[in-house]
C-alpha cells in the first residue's frame, strides 16, 4: 500500500526537513492540504499528517482537512511536528487536536514524532531567534529511524 505525507511547513520550512527524510525511506509523495481532496485518500494504506506548531497546535488548514475527511475504519497514520519548545507532554498536548480530529474519523495513529525547528517568530527574531540550525542531523537521524519502523504498513 502506498503512503502519502500531508504538510504544511511556512516559517523556516523546518517540517518540510523532516518530511523529506519521511518521503524518501516510505516512498511518499508530500501534498500540501489544499491538494488533497479527501475522496483520492482511499487509495493510500498509511497517511503523515504534519506541520509546524503554530499557537499550541498544527496549522489551521490542517485541522481543516481532517475535518473533512471521510470517516475510514482504522486506517494508519501517524502525526508529526516541529516547534519552539519540545518535550513529552508538551508535543502530547500541542498534538491533541489533530490527533482527535483523525481518530474521530477512524484513523488509527501508529506513532508521532517531534522535534525542535527554527523559531523566530515575535520577538524572538530580535535575539537571532531560537533552536538555530534546528532540525540537525541528529533530528533527521531520528526521523530516519521514525520512518523505518513504519515502513512495514506501506
Ligand atoms: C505564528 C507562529 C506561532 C508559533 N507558535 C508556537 C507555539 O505555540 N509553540 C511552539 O513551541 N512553537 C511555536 N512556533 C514555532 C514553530 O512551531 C517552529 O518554528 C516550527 O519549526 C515552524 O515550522 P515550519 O518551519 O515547518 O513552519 C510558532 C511559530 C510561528 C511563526
Amino acid at each position: 500500500m502506498k503512503c502519502l505525507l500531508v504538510l504544511l511547513s511556512y516559517h523556516h520550512k523546518n517540517t518540510e526537513k523532516i518530511a523529506k527524510v519521511f518521503a524518501k525511506v516510505l516512498d511518499a509523495q508530500i501534498k500540501a492540504p489544499q491538494q488533497i481532496n479527501p475522496e483520492e485518500l482511499q487509495e493510500y494504506g498509511l497517511l503523515g499528517f504534519g506541520s509546524g506548531i503554530y499557537g499550541a497546535k498544527h496549522h489551521e488548514d490542517l485541522l481543516d482537512l481532517a475535518d473533512k475527511l471521510s470517516p475510514v475504519t482504522n486506517k494508519k497514520a501517524f502525526i508529526f511536528s516541529t516547534s519552539a519548545i519540545t518535550g513529552k507532554a508538551k508535543v502530547a498536548e500541542d498534538h491533541s487536536l489533530l490527533r482527535e480530529k483523525l481518530q474521530s474519523k477512524g484513523y488509527l495513529i501508529m506513532d508521532e514524532f517531534a522535534c525542535k525547528g527554527f523559531n523566530t517568530n515575535s520577538f524572538m527574531k530580535y535575539f537571532g531567534g531560537m533552536n538555530k540550525g534546528r532540525p540537525n542531523a541528529e533530528d533527521l537521524k531520528h526521523a530516519e529511524e521514525f520512518a523505518q519502523n513504519l515502513k512495514q504498513n506501506c
